[in-house]
């Protein structure tokens, strides 16, 4: 097929190339110098952070000035080697076709942008070196992520965007409706008539698709998700999205121990990933996003991640040097300040926390023989916080039966949850890895909305 003989300029500058004579590149102008017997341009064509750079030996032959910075061509030439040059090979122009201009006013000029700035022209930003670094690597993870769960066994599967379920049992789900907002149907009490609605029920968009991920893993065994999730929270934070990507895995036949076994080889695994296939990434977030990144990683890499209990963290925390804002008592949930005392200052390194009060986590984890405490995990990191929450799943009919109708929970909505529990029931565990969050973590950029291309959070929707 021709289409994928068009050369791209990473494989240019690999040396990946099979002939250097009649080579054609598309891409967009960077910089263009000009003088009056020899012109440069520089190509970038998103393939890598790297330009190609174009040699024009005879200008005038060409209509040089609407090549703007921002530019779209197609260049044919032939390339040479330029050795002890910061790029090795460049390109001899014989061709050139402007394909779109760009006026003098392009908003993205050759100088240093604030990332503010840049989220507001979300439509360019992915030109900018930053954001097309931010894109690639975050394409070369989200291969990572089904090529670590499809080596081993697991199978993707894929979880319902609109459900009529609210699987943290959180109600911060977005309202999914056809219903008209101007006159909403009500009965006498003044309720909304969902059974006049789309679906006949009042539905959402998904916050979790780990109840469904229950369903198949009890028919498939290992199964991940890997999607889109909504939460109608209004936390107007660095770490939160309203729209995120999360990745669920859920394992049949498998405990909290197992399953922890598996977040840590998980995220060394990623870890691994980045440093390898994501080399030229990774250089860039070390040298311009935060430096030593590569090296944190690699000390990870070799590090045993701490595994300590909710309880056992709330000792180190009531005896840490250091004043709270808000005061230390078991039972209480772990606020940002808590679970970055215990992964920055306390360990250094990621934290596995368990078995937290049933109190403050959800329905669905399994109760511990103490009966205080359910198998819970959630995984903190340094400066990002948590980015893994899971548990054992309660496996016991008719505990899991009572824990929801304590919890008031519509037992005939949820009775297909419980019969996964009747029927040849099994010991099964997930979590579920924020993609952003991890993503954060490994590059070292600070802001939720610079990981994503385009973010949704409270009071913005844009693009
Ligand atoms: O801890 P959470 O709420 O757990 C669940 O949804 C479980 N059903 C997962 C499971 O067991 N299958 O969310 C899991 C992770 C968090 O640790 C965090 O990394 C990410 O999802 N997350 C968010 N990321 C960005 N923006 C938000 N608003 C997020 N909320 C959760
Ligand atoms: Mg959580």
């Amino acid at each position: 097929m021709d289409y994928f003989e068009k050369t791209k300029i990473k494989k240019i500058l690999q040396g990946n190339i099979d002939s250097y004579e009649d080579v054609i590149v598309l891409g967009w102008v960077k910089t263009k110098r000009v003088s009056k017997n020899i012109a440069f341009l520089e190509i970038n064509d998103g393939s890598s952070v790297k330009n190609l750079q174009i040699v024009i030996l005879d200008p005038s032959k060409y209509e040089l000035d609407d090549l703007n910075r921002g530019s779209s061509v197609r260049i044919k030439g032939y390339l040479e080697d330029v050795p002890n040059r910061e790029q090795s090979i460049e390109m001899k122009a014989e061709e050139i076709d402007i394909i779109g201009t760009a006026p003098d006013n392009y908003i993205l000029q050759k100088k240093k942008h604030t990332f503010e700035f840049l989220r507001e022209i979300a439509h360019l930003r992915p030109r900018t070196k930053t954001f097309s670094t931010v894109n690639r690597f975050r394409n070369k993870m989200a291969y990572a992520i089904h090529k670590y769960y499809q080596e081993r066994g697991f199978q993707y599967i894929h979880s319902p965007i609109i459900t009529a379920s609210d699987a943290e049992g959180a109600g911060e789900m977005f309202k999914v409706t056809t219903l008209d907002l101007d006159n909403i149907p009500q009965n006498e009490n003044g309720e909304v008539k969902y059974e006049e609605d789309f679906f006949g029920e009042q539905t959402g968009l998904t916050v979790s698709g780990q109840l469904e991920a229950e369903v198949m893993a009890t028919a498939l065994g290992d199964v991940y998700t890997f999607g889109p999730t909504f939460r109608a929270e209004n936390s107007n934070t660095t770490r939160h999205a309203s729209e995120f990507w999360m990745i669920e895995p859920e394992m049949a036949f498998c405990n909290l121990d197992e399953m922890m076994d598996i977040i840590e080889d998980f995220i060394k695994y990623l870890f691994k990933y980045a440093l390898d296939e994501a080399a030229e990434e990774m250089e860039f977030f070390d040298n311009n996003i935060e430096e030593g990144r590569k090296e944190t990683l690699k000390s990870i890499i070799n590090s045993t991640f701490a595994r300590i209990t909710y309880t056992k963290a709330i000792e180190i925390l009531k005896d840490a040097d250091q004043d709270f804002e808000f005061p230390v008592e078991w039972g209480m949930d772990l606020q940002t300040e808590h679970e970055r005392y215990l992964t920055e200052k306390y360990y250094n390194k990621p934290v596995l926390v368990t078995d937290y009060p049933r109190g403050i986590k959800a329905f669905y984890m399994r109760i511990n023989e103490d009966e205080d405490t359910v198998a819970a995990v959630d995984c903190l990191v340094p400066e990002v916080g948590e980015i893994i929450g899971g548990s054992q799943r309660e496996e016991r009919y008719e505990v899991l039966k009572e824990r929801m109708e304590n919890e008031n929970m519509n037992m005939d909505k949820y009775q297909w949850f419980l019969d996964l529990r009747k029927y040849g029931t099994v010991p099964h565990s997930g979590f579920g890895l924020g993609f952003e969050r991890i993503l954060m973590y490994i590059s070292g950029i600070k802001n939720i909305r610079d990981v994503i291309p385009f973010p949704r959070t409270p009071g913005n929707a844009d693009f």
